[in-house]
C-alpha cells in the first residue's frame, strides 16, 4: 500500500521536502501520498511577509518575524539551491544581499516551476499529532479555517517543518510595567519609520538586534543603544549608536545597566531570540531545544531518535539555510524510499552525541560555519542531491564575516561568485545605506553591469566592488 507522508509547514524546509520528493517522481520512482499542511494562506513560511502581529485573521498566531526593509543577512549565494540558481529564476544574474521580496520570488520560483502546489492544503494549522503504537501510524488533527472544522488524518510519517523563529521569548525586566514608552519583541516588529527621530534601545546581541538597528540607524533613528548578556557585538558602529552591558532595570524613561550607566528611551525592542514550540506534538514526539546548532534528540539532525518515523527538518541554528533544508530534505526523502537504512536506536544516539561533542567545542563563528559545512556535505553525500562547493560556501561566509566587521553598514554592497553556477554577482545599483525602496520592481529595475573580466576573475577580485 503506497505509504502517506504529512509535511507540516510550506516554508523553505516544508518546500524543500516536496521539492525531493517531485525530484525523485521526475526519475521514475514511486512516491508516497504526501499532503503538507500549511497554518497561512500562502506558502513561504517566514519570506510570506505579513503586516500582522500577534493574531490572525483567524485567531492564530501569527507566523510572521520578518518586517518591511528586511534584507538578506548574508550573501545569497550561500544560501541557493543547488537545482535551482537565481540566475536561472531571474534569467540574469543579480547583486548578491537581495531583499526579502526577491528571495521570496526565488523560493516560489522553484516550487511553481516543481508543481507542488497541489499537494499543500493551505489555511489549515495542523492541531494535534499522536503515535499509535499498535498500528505504528500517526494520526493528524487540522483546523481547515474555511470550514472550520478539524479533522484527522492517518498517516505513516510525519515531517516537521513549522520553523523555530516564530514563537518569541520574551524576558521581563524590572520597571517594564511602569516604563513610559513601547517596549516589543522582534517578531512583532514591523516598520523602522515608527521609530524615526526615537532614542532606542535594544535587548540582545546577535542578527535580530543588529538588523533590526541598522534599518532603524537608516531609517532614522536618533540614537540606538544595543544591551547584551553575553558579549557585544563588537562591530564599528556609527556616532549614534552604543553598546552596554545587560539592562538592570528601567525607570519611567530611563534605563539603567549593568555597568552603572543609564540613558533616556523612547521606545525598547526585545531582540532575544525565540523558542522552539510545538504545541500540536504528543509529548514523546516534542523536540526539546534551544536555538543550537546541534540539538539533542535527532539522528543526522532530523530523524527522531524516540520514533524514526517522524522527521524534523531545519531545528539547527542556521549559518547554512536553504540548501541546507534540501540536504535534510533529501535524506529523509531516502529514508522513507528506503533508499537509506537507518541503524538502531543506540548507534543513532552515538552518532548524535558525537557531533554534539564537536558541537561544544567550538568557539569562534568560522569554527561553526565550517561545522554546518561538514553537516550538509554528510548529507548531500548519501544522496543524489546536485553537489555543489561546500568548501566554497564556506569561504564566502568567512568573507561576509571579515566585510561586516570592516563596516557593519556597507557590508551588503559587496559581491560574491555563486558557487552553482560559477557567476560573479554584478554591483547593486544603489548602496544598501541609500536603498529606501526594497520593493523587487526597484531592485530589479535598473541594469546591473557584470564585470567583463566575469569568467577570469579570482575570488578575491570578485569581492572587491567599491563600496
Ligand atoms: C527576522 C528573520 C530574518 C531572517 N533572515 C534570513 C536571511 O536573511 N537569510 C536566511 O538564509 N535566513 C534568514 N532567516 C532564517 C529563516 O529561519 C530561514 O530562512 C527559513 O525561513 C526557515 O524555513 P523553515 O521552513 O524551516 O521555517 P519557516 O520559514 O518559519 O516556515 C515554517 C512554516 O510552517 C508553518 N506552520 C507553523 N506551525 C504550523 C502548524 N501548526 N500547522 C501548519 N503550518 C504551520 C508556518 O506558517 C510557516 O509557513 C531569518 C529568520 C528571521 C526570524
Ligand atoms: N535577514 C536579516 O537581516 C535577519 C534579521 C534578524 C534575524 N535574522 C535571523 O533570525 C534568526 C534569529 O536571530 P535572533 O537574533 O532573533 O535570535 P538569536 O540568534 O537566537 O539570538 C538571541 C539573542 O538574545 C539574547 N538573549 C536571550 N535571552 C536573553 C535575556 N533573557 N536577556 C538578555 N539577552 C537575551 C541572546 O544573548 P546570549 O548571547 O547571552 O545568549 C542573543 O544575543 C537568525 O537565524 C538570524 O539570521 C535575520
Amino acid at each position: 500500500m503506497t505509504k502517506r507522508i504529512a509535511i507540516i509547514g510550506a516554508g523553505p524546509s516544508g518546500l524543500a521536502q516536496l521539492r525531493a520528493f517531485q525530484s525523485a517522481a521526475d526519475k521514475g520512482i514511486d512516491i508516497p501520498e504526501m499532503v503538507c499542511f500549511e497554518k497561512q494562506d500562502d506558502w513561504g513560511g517566514l519570506w510570506n511577509y505579513s503586516w500582522r502581529t500577534g493574531l490572525d485573521a483567524h485567531g492564530e498566531p501569527v507566523h510572521g518575524s520578518m518586517y518591511r526593509y528586511l534584507w538578506s543577512n548574508g550573501p545569497k549565494e550561500c544560501l541557493e539551491f543547488a537545482d535551482y540558481s537565481f540566475e536561472e529564476h531571474f534569467d540574469r544574474p543579480i547583486a548578491s544581499y537581495p531583499p526579502r521580496a526577491v528571495i521570496f520570488d526565488y523560493i516560489k520560483g522553484r516550487v511553481e516551476k516543481a508543481g507542488v502546489r497541489k499537494y499543500i492544503r493551505f489555511g489549515c494549522p495542523v492541531r494535534q499529532v499522536t503515535f499509535n503504537d499498535v498500528t505504528q501510524r500517526f494520526t493528524v488533527s487540522v483546523h481547515d479555517q474555511a470550514r472550520d472544522e478539524v479533522t484527522s488524518e492517518i498517516f505513516d510519517h510525519v515531517v516537521v517543518a513549522s520553523g523555530h523563529f516564530s514563537t518569541p521569548n520574551v524576558p521581563e525586566f524590572a520597571g517594564f510595567s511602569e516604563f513610559n514608552g513601547r517596549i516589543l519583541h522582534a517578531h512583532d516588529f514591523r516598520d523602522a519609520l515608527e521609530f524615526k527621530g526615537k532614542d532606542l534601545l535594544l535587548i540582545g546581541s546577535s542578527y535580530s538586534a543588529e538588523d533590526i538597528g541598522s534599518q532603524c540607524y537608516k531609517y532614522g533613528a536618533r540614537s540606538i543603544t544595543t544591551s547584551y548578556r553575553t558579549a557585544p557585538m563588537g562591530f564599528a558602529w556609527p556616532d549614534n549608536w552604543e553598546e552596554k552591558p545587560l539592562l538592570l532595570k528601567v525607570e519611567n524613561d530611563t534605563a539603567y545597566f549593568k555597568d552603572g550607566s543609564s540613558k533616556y528611551i523612547d521606545a525598547i525592542i526585545l531582540c532575544t531570540g525565540y523558542l522552539h514550540h510545538f504545541p500540536f506534538l504528543d509529548d514523546s514526539l516534542c523536540l526539546k531545544t534551544d536555538n543550537r546548532m546541534w540539538p539533542l534528540g535527532l539522528y543526522k539532525g532530523v530523524v527522531w531518535e524516540e520514533n524514526p518515523r517522524l522527521f524534523y527538518l531545519g531545528m539547527q541554528d542556521q549559518w547554512y539555510t536553504f540548501n541546507m533544508f534540501d540536504a535534510q530534505a533529501w535524506w529523509v526523502r531516502d529514508v522513507i524510499l528506503d533508499g537509506i537504512a537507518l541503524p538502531s536506536v543506540d548507534e543513532m544516539q552515538a552518532d548524535s552525541l558525537a557531533w554534539r561533542a564537536r558541537e561544544e567545542a567550538l568557539d569562534d563563528d568560522e569554527s561553526m560555519i565550517l561545522f554546518q559545512g561538514d553537516y550538509v556535505k554528510s548529507l548531500i553525500g548519501e544522496t543524489d542531491y546536485p553537489s555543489f562547493d561546500i568548501d566554497g560556501v564556506n569561504r564566502t561566509f568567512l568573507e561576509w564575516e571579515h566585510h561586516k566587521h570592516e563596516n557593519i553598514m556597507t557590508f551588503r554592497d559587496y559581491s560574491y561568485r555563486s558557487l552553482m553556477t560559477g557567476t560573479l554577482a554584478p554591483k547593486h545599483h544603489t548602496p544598501w545605506l541609500e536603498a529606501m525602496d526594497d520593493s523587487l520592481e526597484t531592485y530589479l529595475a535598473q541594469p546591473q553591469h557584470t564585470p567583463v573580466n566575469n569568467a577570469a576573475a579570482k575570488t578575491e577580485e570578485a569581492t572587491l566592488v567599491d563600496v
